[in-house]
């Protein structure tokens, strides 16, 4: 059965499928168009989205809202979640046990969304969705699936190196053109 979205955001704010739920102050179930015919994907909420229950509003969030708006996107109309929905403690790496907890949370969302489009944003996601571990090798090639997918850097890492901009924003640019044309 398809479950709303409602419905799995209140099964991930009571989860404890893992350890990180008892650390967390918010789980961080994702926002944005129920609708959306793009899905952003990225790894784990920080602090600020830990501390407001709201995916990407910390540094990486503004820089991100940044390159969707830029790419006439708003964050209104496309859905943006990550793949754990806990704040590992210290932003540590997701382990892979606490990535199997979460996965099933994710993949009703994208049952319950249906989006054309997912953009993988990082290796967790890259890797957690599709296996593939190597971002650079693989970002900016749409990959068909049951949908499109295509990969990208996270926002976190063009933090860390600037010089990934003009990629993350050929990519989200790319994401909008798979997603809203009509063919
Ligand atoms: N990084 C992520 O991957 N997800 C968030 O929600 C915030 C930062």
């Amino acid at each position: 059965m398809r479950e709303s979205l409602e419905t799995i955001a209140g099964e991930i704010d009571k989860c404890t499928r893992c350890v990180l739920g008892r650390s967390r102050n918010h789980a961080v179930p994702g926002e944005g168009n129920r609708n959306a015919r793009l899905m952003l994907i990225g790894e784990a909420p920080g602090r600020e989205e830990d501390e407001k229950g709201r995916p990407f509003v910390g540094r990486a969030g503004r820089l991100l809202t940044q390159v969707l708006n830029d790419a006439g996107l708003t964050r209104e109309e496309v859905f943006i979640t990550s793949v754990i929905k806990c704040r590992p403690p210290n932003n540590r790496r997701p382990r892979k046990k606490e990535i199997r907890a979460c996965l099933p949370y994710l993949r009703k969302q994208i049952t319950a969304i249906n989006p054309r489009v997912i953009l993988l944003l990082g290796g967790v996601a890259a890797e957690s969705l599709l296996g593939i571990r190597k971002v650079g090798e693989a970002r900016g090639k749409p990959i068909r699936k049951d949908r499109v997918y295509l990969i990208t850097y996270h926002p976190a890492a063009v933090l860390r190196n600037i010089n990934l901009l003009s990629s993350l924003s050929e990519d989200i640019r790319l994401a909008k053109k798979l997603a809203y044309s009509e063919t």
